[in-house]
């Protein structure tokens, strides 16, 4: 359904450019969940707003292809990326006030989501009310300013929006970064609940405890590159790269007492990022040919990509 390939987006900053994503390639089929995992500042946001062209100022997509059922997104004119957004792919921003207009009921934010994509007031007022009772959100709300509402309800509100039109596909920024580990559970199983009636669902988080919690698919990456990418049990049982048999020693685990294990050092400044593989200022195994090289993407076993000198 969605084809990335080779995808490079850049910031022109007054302080340098920004080598914030190059060369990324990746699919999503539909009714898959895939997750961006990776951490700060390692180009998971600047994917997502990509693959719907909302990268912010002084953001370009210098290069790539993003297929969406075989259309190059980014030769598509305003009204056709208008007319995709929201009716195809839809996005959800970690902080819902990004999204939701504090000036204005949540009910007709709801109905407009759809009354701008043509379909008739009474028909979106019906199918508002229900929208909002799946995300539960009582019907005595619909009238409810967005500040009336609990941080976990806005973000509701903004689900019940993005998914309003049956899109194919909806980006999830760090939907639940903000809420609380209960109300971030029920965030997930809205998604989910989403994904299982026919929607691909693309998650980024820092977390990749949860990132595993219910992905299909993983792609790990790292200052700006995907360095892993694969079925999450793939990866959960058989991580290779070391960034992310990194990250995941740094995550403890309470069913034991194993160490918990910070990953060295920080990750480097894209206006400059090492030579050769990004990772080997940071790397226990670096030799040589990573301060030189860069690794290439390449599959080690059937659907499991890995970036990485050590174990090609
Ligand atoms: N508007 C912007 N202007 C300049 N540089 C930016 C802008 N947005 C992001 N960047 C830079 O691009 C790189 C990737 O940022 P991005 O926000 O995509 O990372 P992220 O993985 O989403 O991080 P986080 O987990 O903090 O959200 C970083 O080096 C960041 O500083
Ligand atoms: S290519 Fe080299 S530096 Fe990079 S992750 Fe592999 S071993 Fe480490
Ligand atoms: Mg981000």
């Amino acid at each position: 359904m969605l084809e990335v390939e080779d995808l490079t987006v850049y910031y022109y900053t007054s302080k340098g450019v920004v080598r914030a994503v190059e060369g990324v390639s990746f699919s999503i089929s539909k009714r898959e969940w895939i997750t961006f995992v990776g951490e700060s500042g390692s180009g998971k946001s600047t994917v997502a707003q990509a693959v719907i062209r909302l990268v912010p100022y002084p953001g370009k997509i210098q290069g790539g292809k993003i297929l969406f059922n075989g259309k190059n997104i980014l030769e598509l004119n305003k009204k056709e990326m208008r007319k995709l957004r929201g009716r195809e792919i839809s996005m959800v921003f970690q902080d819902p006030m990004t999204s939701l207009d504090p000036l204005r009921k949540i009910g007709d934010q709801v109905v407009e989501a759809m009354t701008e994509h043509g379909v008739d007031e009474e028909e979106a007022k019906k199918r508002a009310i229900k929208l909002l009772k799946r995300v539960n959100i009582p019907e005595d709300r619909i009238d409810y300013y967005p500040h009336q509402l609990s941080g976990g309800q806005r973000q509701r509100v903004a689900i019940a929006i993005a998914a309003a039109l049956e899109p194919s596909l909806i980006i999830a920024d760090e939907p639940t970064t903000a809420l609380d580990v209960i109300v971030q559970e029920s965030i997930m199983e809205l998604l989910q609940e989403l994904k299982n009636s026919g929607t691909s669902i693309m998650f980024v988080t820092h977390d990749i405890s949860l990132a595993f919690e219910r992905s299909d698919r993983i792609a790990v990456m790292y200052a700006g590159k995907v360095c892993e990418l694969g079925r999450s049990e793939e990866l959960v049982s058989n991580p290779i790269h070391p960034y992310l048999k990194a990250l995941l020693d740094s995550v403890p685990d309470v069913h034991s007492d194993k160490k918990v294990k910070a990953i060295p050092g920080n990750p480097p400044d894209l206006r400059n990022p090492p030579s050769g593989c990004r990772f080997h200022p940071r790397c226990p195994f670096a030799s040589e040919i990573c301060k030189k090289e860069e690794p290439e993407l390449v599959e080690l076993e059937k659907g499991h990509f890995v970036a990485c000198h050590e174990v090609v």
